[in-house]
């Protein structure tokens, strides 16, 4: 089969007013990814090499996002919506190049499988004109219901078409379809619009392929792939059912997810194995990390790259950029932006790290700040190698603190600092023996004539 063809045609043309937004619908993410960036990976992975998309609503701002997630994708406008079969001839130009197998995918089905498109493929390598994908969904009502004979696909009956016995049916079309290249624009410029919606149905192929004595079959995809997204509580419904799978994914592949359920990862989220993660800990785009990692409960890391054994949190916030090398650790209330932390480094507490290096072994005191930014620009700070940063201490940069360089704690430090040097950037410290005793004894005496005078007034 591998030798085959395959183009896959997703149909994403529709508004989907049901998501009350500016958004064209197919653009809503799932995972940090359209969700129909999710059906082209899928079609990509099933083994379809070219891509047609189908678009109408929003076309420009689908056209631009397309060349972000599918760039080799083809782009058609279906100009007026006149049904499935319309808007797969949309892409005629596509399928007329002449593929194996055309794979027919809905732009908001977003959790369909490779095995379950592979499987349609593997039927059309059988000999099958056309294989329709059924699902069981638990409450069948409102699709249309797929009839079989012998094994054989006979039709396609729209639910408000089907008589009693019919309707008892739980094998529904899912939308997606698999059809022969060699059949496929014959099969679809049959295709009528003398229905109650007077729109051409894709799903009319069927019994147009089997009066022609062509071979016509159904597979099966669970419930969970076949899931269409309507409204938000679906987008949502949808969400959940792929952070389910990623979440089994990562635990088999060696990660430890103490409470699986409340752990969120990207689309594109790296993580190797032995590492621990603990509950409550959310992965945005561009995550990368390595095995053996610690990442504790309720931190929050988008675009950050994590080496081997690193430790992270509780409560740390690395964002883009931050690139956390073996060992080292970012711990409570830290923020890391734009910054490589070398091996062994310490952030351990209450501190802010933007567009700077801290050199290997490197120990940031608590509550330490780069102050990268003056308002107007981003400036960087440099530390080296073994330096000491004492709590509570501004670097303001552009700044370099040298390798081995101390810096007392509560420091402004403005001026760099060379390596093994000790820097001071505070008011000197003065001490009155007896002062606070006789401080607090007038502080006390005036407070009670206060009171006094106050009595004296009733
Ligand atoms: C379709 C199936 C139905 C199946 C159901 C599963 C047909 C005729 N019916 O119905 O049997 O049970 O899906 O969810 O195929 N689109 C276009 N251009 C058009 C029309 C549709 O791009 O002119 C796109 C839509 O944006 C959508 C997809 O095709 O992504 C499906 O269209 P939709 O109108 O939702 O079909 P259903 O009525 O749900
Ligand atoms: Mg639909």
């Amino acid at each position: 089969m591998s030798q085959r063809t395959c183009l896959s045609v997703i149909l994403a043309a529709g508004e989907g007013t049901r998501m009350k937004s500016a958004l064209p619908k197919v653009l809503h993410q799932i995972a940090g990814l359209p969700m129909v960036a999710h059906v082209v990976r899928a079609a990509e992975a099933a083994g379809a090499s070219s891509q047609a998309l189908v678009i109408g609503y929003g076309a420009d701002e689908m056209r631009k996002a397309a060349a972000k997630f599918a760039p080799k994708a083809e782009t058609f406008v279906q100009e007026k919506r006149l049904g499935t079969a319309h808007a797969v001839l949309a892409a005629r130009e596509a399928i007329s190049r002449g593929y194996d197998d055309v794979l027919v995918m809905f732009g908001d089905t977003p959790l369909i499988d490779a095995d379950a498109l592979m499987a349609a493929r593997f039927r059309l390598a059988e000999g099958a004109a056309v294989v329709v994908i059924g699902f069981r969904p638990p409450n069948p009502t409102g699709y249309g219901r797929l009839i079989e004979k012998g094994g054989k696909l006979t039709a396609i009956r729209e639910e408000k078409d089907c008589s009693a016995e019919e309707r008892k049916i739980g094998f529904c079309n899912a939308g997606m379809m698999a059809v022969a290249g060699a059949h496929a624009l014959k099969l679809l410029d049959a295709v009528g619009n003398k229905n109650a919606k007077g729109e051409y149905y894709l799903t009319d192929i069927v019994e147009i392929a089997r009066a022609q004595g062509l071979d016509v079959v159904a597979t099966e995809a669970s419930f969970e792939s076949a899931l269409g997204i309507n409204n938000r509580i679906d987008l949502a419904q949808a969400e959940a059912v792929w952070q389910a799978r990623r979440r089994h994914e990562a635990m088999l592949s060696g990660v430890t997810l103490i409470a699986p359920e409340t752990v969120y990862f990207s689309h594109d989220t790296e993580i190797g194995a032995d590492t621990i993660v603990e509950p409550n800990v959310w992965f945005g785009p561009g995550v990368k990390i390595a095995g053996g990692a610690k990442i504790h409960a309720f931190s929050h890391i988008e675009g950050a790259t994590i080496a081997s054994n690193c430790d992270v949190g509780p409560f740390a916030r690395l964002r883009p950029g931050a690139d956390l090398k073996q060992k080292s650790k970012v711990g409570n209330f830290c923020e890391v932006k734009q910054a490589v932390i070398e091996e062994g480094a310490k952030v351990n507490h209450l501190t802010y790290i933007g567009d700077a290096r801290v050199g290997a072994r490197a120990n940031i005191g608590a509550g330490t700040i780069t102050c990268n930014y003056d308002g107007y620009s981003k400036f960087f700070t440099d530390i080296g190698e073994g330096a000491f940063i004492g709590s509570n201490s501004s670097l303001v940069a552009p700044i370099t603190i040298g390798s081995g360089g101390y810096i007392a704690s509560g420091s402004v430090i403005t001026e760099s600092v060379p390596d093994q040097a000790l820097a001071f950037g505070r008011a000197r410290q003065k001490t009155i023996p007896g002062k606070g005793k006789e401080l607090r004894e007038r502080l006390a005496s005036a407070a009670a004539a206060k009171k006094k005078a106050a009595g004296a007034d009733h």
